[in-house]
């Protein structure tokens, strides 16, 4: 079986928990998109592990983890990532693959990323990684890929500084390199666990352009990254917050605001501990947007919905979700495509009571108090798509399933 788990909203929504939660019961887990610019955090038995690249499967030591075809590879940033994982005692040697058709971010990318963003008249406010560089020297057909560090042809033709940088990796990754293809085709009918990067409101095609990232976050973006074909993609679940992030430039409709908001958005980042996992920076936080988030169900085909960070709001007593868009005097539930509609727009929202209690230690449904069910109801509704995980902390055990999410 096939579960795709991916970011139904602007990144940072749990998605590295949830792998690592799901993971228990697959055989591998497959990261198919991005690189460095990711940052996913595991909390398991007090232990915190923060990773970029790597896929989050890695934390269970059964697990067989492969970087999939679309990804971008800044291998000193992996080697780094895999020696930290070596000092928290993950042994990782033996069971991580690396797909000989994903693509390196080569040392001068990150650089040339951070200069590109600051000629920008509007800054996108990247994480610097090289990522935008390393997914545009691939589609103008000039990207160097995994297997082109053993191809003598393909090698020659690199610049010599990026030979010398290549040198000090290319020993240790070789034991690593698979095609892809065969690998998975081994692995048809396991239980194989897709990780997003990202998420869809940052995919390149469906995200709020130009203000995403350069990589295919989407749910279609399983099947190119993870080299099997869409139709055997089984069950696609997106992770989404109780509330709604944006690390970074671009549109926000439903952010909150001093005026309207007071000093929420300053009590939901320290509650919440919002700040990136890559760059440290603070993140935007603003109400749940179901215009958006009706849109990524749309566009993905959600199978189910995991919500995460729903005990962020245990203390809050009013909880406010955005159901429409105010652009300009026009009411509408449709999310728009350009971004000056998006600056436009004014979130129209629902007011939900708010339940005044922890939920932290909840391990069922049935556990959660009435308000905060008569708010996951609404979204369901909204959405049109069934909540299937619910997680109320950072913690691998604070996490409940509502459906069995291996089961077609
Ligand atoms: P990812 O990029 O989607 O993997 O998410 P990040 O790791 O960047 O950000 C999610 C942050 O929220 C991390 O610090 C997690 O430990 C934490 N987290 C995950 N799920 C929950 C939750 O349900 N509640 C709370 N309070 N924190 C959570
Ligand atoms: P995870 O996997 C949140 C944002 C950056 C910037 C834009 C483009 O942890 O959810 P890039 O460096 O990719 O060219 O930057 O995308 N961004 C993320 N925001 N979570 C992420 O990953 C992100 N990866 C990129 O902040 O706005
Ligand atoms: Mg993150």
């Amino acid at each position: 079986m096939n579960l795709v788990v991916m970011g139904a909203q602007w990144g940072d929504e749990g998605k590295g928990k949830i792998v690592d939660y799901l993971a228990s019961e697959a055989e591998t887990v497959i990261r198919f998109s991005g690189g460095a610019n990711a940052g996913h955090t595991i909390v398991t038995n007090g232990v915190t592990y923060k990773l970029h690249l790597v896929p989050s499967g890695i934390i269970d030591k059964n697990k067989i983890c492969l970087m999939g075809s679309a990804m971008v590879i800044d291998p000193e940033g992996l080697f780094n990532e895999l020696d930290n994982l070596s000092n928290q005692g993950i042994d990782w040697k033996g069971r991580l693959f690396v797909s000989d058709r994903a693509h390196l971010v080569l040392p001068s990318y990150k650089q040339i990323d951070i200069e590109m963003d600051k000629k920008r008249k509007s800054p996108i406010g990247t994480t610097g990684r090289g990522i935008g560089v390393a997914y545009s020297q691939k589609a103008s057909r000039d990207g160097f890929r995994v297997c082109d560090i053993f191809d003598e042809q393909m090698y020659s033709r690199l610049e010599d500084e990026d030979k010398v940088f290549l040198e000090k990796f290319k020993a240790r990754l070789e034991p690593m390199v698979v095609n892809a293809a065969y690998f998975m085709a081994q692995r048809k009918g396991q239980k194989n666990l897709f990780e997003g990067a990202q998420g869809a409101l940052l995919d390149l095609d469906g995200g709020t352009y130009p203000f995403v990232s350069s990589g295919f976050s989407c749910s279609a973006g399983a099947a190119i990254g993870g080299s099997v074909g869409p139709a055997s993609l089984d069950k696609i679940l997106g992770v989404f917050k109780a509330y709604q992030t944006r690390v970074g430039n671009g549109p926000f409709p439903s952010a909150f605001t001093k005026e309207k908001d007071g000093d929420l958005e300053n009590t939901i980042r320290e509650i919440g501990n919002e700040y990136g996992v890559t760059t440290g920076r603070p993140r935007k936080c603003g109400y749940l947007d179901l215009v958006a988030l009706k849109y990524v169900c749309l566009t993905n085909s959600l199978s189910s919905l995991v919500l995460t960070h729903i005990d962020v709001y245990d203390g809050i007593d009013e909880v406010k979700a955005c159901v429409a868009y105010d652009i300009n005097g026009k009411i509408t539930e449709e999310f728009p495509s350009t971004v000056s509609d998006l600056e436009a727009a004014k979130p129209v929202t629902k007011t939900f009571k708010g339940w005044n209690t922890s939920i932290t230690g909840a391990k069922s449904y049935a556990d959660l108090p009435k308000e905060t069910q008569e708010y996951l109801e609404f979204i369901e509704e909204y959405t049109g798509t069934k909540i299937s995980i619910i997680s109320v902390g950072p913690d691998r055990d604070q996490t409940f399933n509502v459906d069995e999410p291996w089961t077609k």
